[in-house]
């Protein structure tokens, strides 16, 4: 009976381990290279996902037609939304993004992708891991500011490897025994952190730390710190540290110690919780926007979820665009429109000041938020 078991579970590994070695021959290196200032026409495709996406996504929808009214006019930028990315169709279809969605996403130049609901338990993975592995975006660039403290973060999180690569995959061996991996491909880690060191570079700043468990977690975590540690040497003047997940999630809320950071590079599962923390020190995860990125695609979105709490409750209506408007920005900037993303950015301040978003029926609403959004934007 034991010797089943062991075969069974051996020939699912086996299963992966394929997989795995097939995607790292695959894996491609180097920065996106795409010239959008170049190009005659750029499709944003655009996904309101669920919960309080749609809502959310409405406002970032008016944002960016006031602000490129000319090239949506001209016929330069079109705006393209996707349907059929819903969990209800997901769930119909048995698939995290069903074909057609998945090819009309990559007829676009880049996406607003609204927050997507994952069913906890069962096998349907979620949207975003699944668009993150078929349109390889593997650097999720989160910045956080807050300026009146001189907190100015970026962080730079490996987003389509480590516990994330074959989350759904995980073998039940059997009622009693459970088993997940944790991926870590030498290609896929050069590649974020190499990103990390040449952001540094081009924007003059001068400090990388890199965050990982690797006194515990030696071989994943440990080849990510050693690549760290290699490619930190070709940066000379670029000064760099590294830090465990548990110490360097408590000095986020230290103080005095974190505005000293600057450029944060990180595996995918410490990415993704160290990036809410940090959302939340900048006044909640309702304000953080998030980039994507790959050599091909890029797909921006909010840093949260689809919020099921928020619509249970009857609030969806009081959801805070901010976090998609920021990723906006980084959408703008991304396809070489930098003075509409530093607009953008401006009128998204000003209005999380004059209008502000409290979560609560005695604060504004996400559409009061947005038409304030309109008018700073005149
Ligand atoms: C994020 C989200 C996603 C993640 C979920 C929605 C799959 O939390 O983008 O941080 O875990 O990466
Ligand atoms: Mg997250």
């Amino acid at each position: 009976m034991m010797e089943d078991t062991i075969k069974a579970a051996s020939a699912q590994f086996e299963k992966l381990l394929r997989e795995q070695l097939a995607r790292q021959e695959r894996m491609e290196k180097g920065a996106f290279t795409r010239d959008f200032a170049k190009a005659e026409r750029i499709v944003i495709g655009v996904i309101g996902g669920d919960g309080i996406g749609p809502i959310i996504m409405r406002e970032a929808v008016r944002a960016l037609e006031k602000l490129l009214a000319d090239e949506l006019a001209s016929g330069r930028v079109v705006m393209k939304e996707i349907g059929g990315l819903t969990l209800e169709n997901r769930l119909a279809l048995g698939q995290a993004v069903p074909d057609a969605v998945l090819a009309e996403i990559k007829s676009c130049d880049v996406l607003l992708k609204g927050p997507t609901e994952t069913p906890r338990g069962g096998t349907l993975e979620s949207a975003n891991v699944t668009l993150r592995r078929e349109l390889d975006l593997y650097a999720n660039v989160r910045p956080v500011c807050v300026p009146e403290e001189g907190i100015d973060w970026i962080f730079f999180r490996e987003n389509t490897e480590g516990s994330y690569a074959v989350g759904s995959k995980g073998l039940k061996v059997d009622d009693d025994l459970s088993i997940d991996f944790c991926v870590t491909t030498t290609q896929g880690t050069d590649r974020i952190i190499e990103l990390a060191f040449d952001y540094a570079v081009k924007t003059g700043r001068t400090r990388v730390d890199c965050v990982t468990k690797a006194n515990i977690i030696k071989a994943t975590d440990g080849k990510f710190l050693d690549r760290f540690n290699a490619i930190a040497a070709r940066y000379p003047d670029i000064e760099h540290d590294s830090w465990f997940v548990d110490i360097r999630s408590a000095k986020l809320i230290d103080e005095k110690r974190r505005r000293d950071f600057s450029v944060i590079v990180l595996p995918n599962l410490y990415g993704d919780i160290l990036t809410d923390e940090a959302a939340q020190i900048q006044g909640g995860v309702g304000t953080a926007g998030s980039a994507n990125t790959g050599d091909h695609y890029a797909m921006f979105e909010a840093i949260h979820g689809s919020a099921p709490r928020m619509i249970a409750r009857g609030m969806g209506d009081y959801a805070n665009p901010e976090s998609i408007l920021r990723a906006a920005v980084m959408l703008l900037r991304h396809i070489g429109m930098p003075e509409k993303a530093d607009k953008l950015d401006a009128a998204i301040t000003a209005t999380a000041i004059n209008a502000p978003i409290t979560g609560t029926k005695e604060g504004n609403t996400c559409q009061g938020f947005g038409d304030a959004l309109v008018k700073a934007l005149q």
